[in-house]
């Protein structure tokens, strides 16, 4: 066989991403042929994946019926630079679960902190609460594997029904609610855990039914740890809500976790200042117990905005309706959240 006569061959096998010929596509590299015995390196647009090994099959076929005694393939990519000048590769058809595909109209919000008990998980049940209070539909995921507390602080007792291997979250003041608290034994040993959460988070999206959702948000495990990470990776397109408390010290650790968010393409939603002052039912008079000043300079930091300081105060308990972190609507600091649902809404939907 001469070189002609096996690129002539080789004309009959499409590079499938770029609907043309891997010989137009310049993708043959190398030919070396010893007495009928190829050897060839290939460069697709993309490799890897179940359309190579179509074309590998087939690069075999049309050549051992051309007359050759074997086929060795190597493979290679094609340049960025080339697969532009071809036109650019088709879109991946998304085979993932809806709720993460790119079309998707939901608006995933991760609530981070960079140290703990700062009320990042107060701050996501809250903020989820109102965002639904204000008409949206909205999902939690409670994703901190070390404290999933969400299901305690809504004062949720039932678990999520199990229908045609779909997982149904609990609705609990009109916010779907899944829990790894709902799944993970209640003593397995906290080092088994990390390595658990990828798949349990893939399966809440995969195995949920959360109907149509305009927001989910996301109580992340604090810090910047590689579950985080992980998570972030995980999520296309994430928009960052970062709870500090007014200590300088906090500020500093929470403008870690907001850099991480950055620099993984996670866009910067805004801060939250938690227990920002303590105002006297008295006087009025603000108290600025933890300091002050931490949320405003770390929105400055990260070029965010502070988007609400919320004062120190417990919900009102209702004996008949438990929620022991629900902040009523009337309540004062209920009314905060009802305004950070309103900002939050603004800035995602503008
Ligand atoms: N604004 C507030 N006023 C009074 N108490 C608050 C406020 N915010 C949070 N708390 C209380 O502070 C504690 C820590 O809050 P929370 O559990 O939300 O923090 P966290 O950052 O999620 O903590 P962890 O790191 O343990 O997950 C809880 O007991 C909570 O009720
Ligand atoms: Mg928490």
């Amino acid at each position: 066989m001469t070189d002609q006569e096996i690129l002539e061959a080789l004309k009959r096998v499409k590079d499938r991403d770029l609907d043309k010929s891997i010989v137009d596509t310049g993708g043959v590299r190398e030919i070396k042929n010893k007495n009928g015995n190829l050897s060839l390196k290939i460069a697709l647009a993309r490799t890897g994946t179940s359309e190579q090994m179509q074309v590998q099959q087939e690069i075999v076929n049309v050549l051992k019926s051309e007359g050759a005694a074997s086929v060795g393939l190597r493979f290679d990519t094609l340049t960025d630079e080339e697969i532009q000048s071809l036109g650019g590769a088709k879109e991946e058809p998304f085979k993932g679960p809806a709720l993460l595909a790119p079309d998707s109209k939901t608006t995933f919000i991760t609530v981070a902190s960079g140290k703990g008990g700062v009320g990042k998980s107060t701050v996501t049940v809250n903020t989820a609460v109102a965002l639904a209070r204000i008409g949206k539909k909205v999902g939690i995921i409670d994703a901190d594997i070390y404290g999933f507390s969400v299901p305690d602080m809504m004062g949720i007792e039932e678990r999520p029904k199990v229908v045609d291997k779909r997982i149904y979250p609990v609705e609990r003041f009109g916010v779907k609610v899944i829990s790894m608290g709902f799944f993970v034994e209640d003593n397995a040993p906290v080092i088994w855990r990390g390595p658990m959460l990828g798949k349990m988070i893939n399966q809440f999206f995969s195995e949920c039914e959360w109907g149509e959702l305009d927001y989910l948000v996301l109580d992340l495990p604090p810090g910047t740890g590689d579950v985080a990470l992980d998570l972030h990776s995980m999520l296309p397109d994430s928009k960052e809500l970062l709870v500090t408390t007014p200590h300088a010290t906090a500020a500093f650790v929470a403008a870690r976790a907001g850099a991480m968010a950055i620099k993984t393409n996670h866009e910067m939603l805004g801060v939250v200042e938690n227990m920002a002052y303590f105002e006297s039912q008295t006087t009025g008079e603000k108290e600025y117990v933890f300091g002050q000043g931490g949320g405003p300079r770390l929105a400055e930091e990260l070029k965010t905005d502070l988007l609400a300081q919320i004062p120190l105060g417990q919900p009102v308990v209702d004996e008949n309706d438990f929620a022991p972190s629900i902040y009523g609507e009337d309540h004062p600091i209920g009314e905060i959240y009802q305004e950070l649902a309103k900002a939050i809404a603004f800035k995602v939907e503008r």
